[in-house]
């Protein structure tokens, strides 16, 4: 077990004055709920809003209310590679999961399967076309949400924006959350703003909303012990989500922290008083968290880009592996000539080693990549990046996708995270058709969403980081890729007394 300053993978720190700006609403809501509302409305220029009790519960409401618009539609559409939240919430809905494979350089469909997807009728009785289309903005990255629209509108498909982990992210000069008629955001504990838990449902549909308004009546409140339990754990997480003591929670196995559980049996309330009450400042609480992660996100997304050749460092491994990423038909994603040869530099090591060209980040930036952007070349694809990204100002995560595809790198990197509390985590744990409860046909191709929960790894990027953490993994991230290079042998640092390969532990 580590005793000692140990990283939450993703957090959005509770600040004491907001718990105490709850304790009143929780007597009486009313007033704080209204605010929050009309304040959410108004920032994201929504028809319709419906605070409940979490993401999962505002996607069911959507679902069950597009349910009783179209009765004879049973399936969602959703990518293969995904949070389980989402299945969880399907079926709560009483309804089935159809799930299409991913890109994995985007994490966005795969494009060549979806209008096949999308088209199939999977009611075999009815032959009606899918209930809804999900388009999910995971780790924060933005979906292609008007690729989706492009696709469904036609065959009169609602498109879902799932913007459960991009609360305060922006696409093309629009706030996440505003690119479809339909969207929900969640503000659970690890995700952009928290109210420990929590889920904003938004719509400009004024026939789903009717049905919404129906079904919200519905759902019971809070008890005053459930809220008052909210009340305790706001207290816990502004204690134990801090880094400093972040290691005792984690240390329970009985909390299952970081586990991704698939749960229909969810509870489902309206939200609660003391939750809006803890919203009281959400607007600049969101714009300050989001100018952090936007500030770790352009960090690492630094390190993993090319700055050019570093001089006396190659690796002919990493040009196969990188070889081998394009061999399996990415045919977008040329490689220009040497590109495997190059390194990169980590700003942090003053332009001197880092992370070498095998870690192979699903480029988080590679969405969006029409009008007004510039193009730039990143180590892992030809990619399109904003203008903005090359000025350090970028996306907004709530976690970094890294891809390790060499199995033994990627669980050593994990295990020295976890012994040095770097807070570097794993992704879902498989595609969701692993999930034996939702009896998705196993012919299914979806070895891109397989492949991706095999090799991916995130970085923190929450405001808890700091610029010695960031060091940390840097040097983690640096020593790992060395350790396993055949030609970076004779470059090998000090191995750590445990025979780990990893220089000793710094931060404990
Ligand atoms: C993509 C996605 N959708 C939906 C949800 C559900 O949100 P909540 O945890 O608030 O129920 C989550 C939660 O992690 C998520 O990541």
């Amino acid at each position: 077990m580590r005793i000692g300053r140990t990283l939450p993978p993703a957090a959005a720190p509770l600040a004491w004055k907001d718990i105490l700006s709850g304790i009143p609403a929780f007597m009486n809501g009313e007033q704080a709920l209204h605010r929050f509302e009309r304040e959410l409305k108004e920032f994201f220029g929504a028809r319709h809003c419906f605070l409940v009790s979490s993401g999962k519960t505002a996607l069911t409401l959507i679902l069950q209310g597009l349910h009783k618009l179209y009765p004879e539609r049973t399936e969602v559409v959703i990518p293969a590679y995904t949070c389980y939240s989402v299945p969880s919430a399907v079926t709560r809905a009483g309804l089935k999961v159809r799930p299409c494979d991913i890109d994995p350089e985007t994490f966005d469909y795969d494009y060549s399967q979806l209008p096949t997807i999308l088209s199939s009728t999977g009611n075999k009785k009815t032959a009606a076309p899918p209930l809804a289309i999900l388009a999910i903005h995971l780790f924060g990255i933005p979906a292609n949400v008007a690729r989706v629209q492009e696709l469904a509108e036609p065959l009169n498909i609602p498109v879902i924006e799932d913007a459960a982990q991009a609360m305060g992210g922006i696409s093309r000069g629009k706030k996440l959350g505003t690119l479809s008629d339909i969207s929900f955001f969640s503000l659970g504990r690890g995700k952009a703003l928290s109210t420990v838990e929590g889920g904003i449902l938004l719509t400009d549909r004024n026939d789903l909303a009717a049905e919404i308004q129906k079904l919200s009546k519905t759902l019971p409140q809070y008890t005053i012990f459930e809220e008052a339990a909210l009340i305790l754990k706001s207290l816990f997480l502004r204690v134990f989500a801090n880094p400093a003591l972040f290691w005792l929670p984690k240390s329970i196995p009985a909390l299952q922290l970081g586990r991704t559980l698939y749960e229909p049996h969810f509870k489902m309330r309206q939200m609660g008083g003391f939750q809006a009450g803890l919203a009281i400042r959400w607007m600049e609480t969101l714009e300050h968290f989001t100018h952090v992660r936007r500030r770790n996100t352009a960090h690492w997304f630094r390190l993993f880009q090319s700055n050019g050749p570093v001089q006396g460092g190659e690796s002919s491994h990493s040009i196969e592996q990188f070889n081998s990423s394009l061999a399996e038909g990415k045919e977008r994603y040329k490689s220009p000539p040497e590109r495997g040869k190059e390194r990169f530099n980590s700003p942090l090591e003053g332009g001197k080693g880092g992370v070498q060209a095998r870690i192979h980040p699903p480029c988080p930036l590679q969405r969006g990549t029409s009008g007004g952007y510039r193009q730039e070349e990143c180590f892992c694809c030809d990619v399109l990046l904003p203008s903005c990204i090359s000025n350090s100002d970028s996306e907004s995560l709530i976690r970094f996708p890294v891809r390790i595809p060499d199995m033994e790198q990627r669980e050593a990197i994990l295990e020295a995270s976890r012994r040095r509390g770097l807070g570097i985590m794993p992704g879902y744990p498989d595609a969701v058709t692993a999930i034996p409860e939702l009896e998705t046909d196993p012919t299914l191709p979806v070895g891109a969403a397989r492949k991706t929960s095999r090799e991916l790894i995130t970085l923190p990027t929450h405001p808890y980081l700091t610029e010695a953490d960031r060091h940390c993994i840097t040097q983690l991230l640096s020593e790992a890729l060395e350790m396993h290079t055949p030609t970076q042998n004779a470059h090998y640092r000090t191995q750590g007394a445990d025979g780990s390969g990893f220089a000793n532990d710094h931060l404990s």
